[in-house]
């Protein structure tokens, strides 16, 4: 448990992931019905950028840094707009945050957070709102004790890990496996890293073979990934995505790659439905 996420808040890969995650949950205010929303891996929810971390990587200057100046006709404008919201740029909003501005009285949102002093600051966060809940727990454990929701029949899960783990692409497909079993209407969302093309292909084709339909892959590259000690892309897989995500998803990627000077972006149906 050495990653912390405060070096890297606001950085490429946190904007792609970020905005992206905005217009999945959009999806769901377009009727009334109730939703809920698990973080499996949910950080500490807002990040100041002028903490001792972020001035140390900058990386956020290279992301969000870019970004402010874009005006409300911007695909990214729902994102950005709880981003000013927050506080942003010099706070800047998660994954569980972004969520909670999100939700209506009647939505809610469960955060699993395994590292005590970041779930203690999570615990922060949200400590008044009722909409919220905060978890000192293994996010993939957590499954199958949250799941099905017990308030909504509508909601989405998110997995963010850290990929400190060696087979971490294994343990998705097992949390996909079981996601699917227990809440097979939900929305999944997972961020994964590309360094290079080849343990993103096995991934995509191991979900394949275990018979994961309606998949969805959004890539986007600041460089090309041939160096396997860098992160040069990230990518956000949607499951079961809602209806139009993958027009918007293009329209904010395209953009984004203009205003972050980025090389490439993808979005590839890996299983039809
Ligand atoms: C990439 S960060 C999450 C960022 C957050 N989702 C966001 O977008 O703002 C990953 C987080 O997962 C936590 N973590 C690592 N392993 C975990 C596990 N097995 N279960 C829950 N949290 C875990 C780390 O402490 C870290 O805060």
């Amino acid at each position: 448990m050495n990653y912390r996420h405060a070096y890297h808040a606001g950085n490429f890969a946190d904007c792609m992931k970020h905005a992206l995650l905005v217009s999945l949950l959009g999806s769901f205010l377009r009727k009334s019905t109730p939703f809920m929303v698990l973080d499996t891996h949910a950080g500490i929810g807002r990040y100041d950028l002028h903490c001792e971390e972020a001035e140390k990587t900058q990386e956020w200057r290279n992301g969000i840094g870019l970004l402010m100046d874009e005006g409300p006709d911007s695909p990214l404008a729902p994102w950005l707009d709880l981003v000013r919201k927050a506080g942003g740029p010099d706070i800047y909003p998660g994954s569980p945050m972004l969520v909670a501005m999100m939700l209506r009285a009647e939505d809610h949102l469960v955060c699993c957070e395994k590292h005590p002093d970041d779930k203690r600051k999570l615990y922060g966060v949200f400590s008044r709102n009722p909409n919220v809940a905060v978890h000192e727990r293994d996010g993939y454990e957590a499954l199958r004790a949250l799941l099905p929701p017990a308030t909504a029949k509508r909601g989405l899960v998110l997995i963010d890990p850290p990929f400190e783990e060696p087979d971490e692409f294994g343990r998705l497909i097992t949390a996909v496996q079981t996601i699917q079993a227990r809440f097979p209407t939900g929305i999944i969302a997972i961020w994964y890293p590309i360094k290079h093309r080849t343990p993103v292909r096995a991934f995509h084709t191991a979900l394949k073979d275990a018979g994961v339909r309606d998949v969805l892959a959004a890539e986007f590259l600041m460089r090309p990934p041939v160096d396997p000690d860098r992160l040069n892309g990230s990518g956000l897989l949607a499951i079961k995505p809602p209806y139009g995500f993958a027009a918007q998803a293009d329209a904010q990627l395209k953009r984004l790659k203009t205003l972050l000077h980025a090389h490439d972006y993808s979005i590839t149906q890996i299983v039809p439905e």
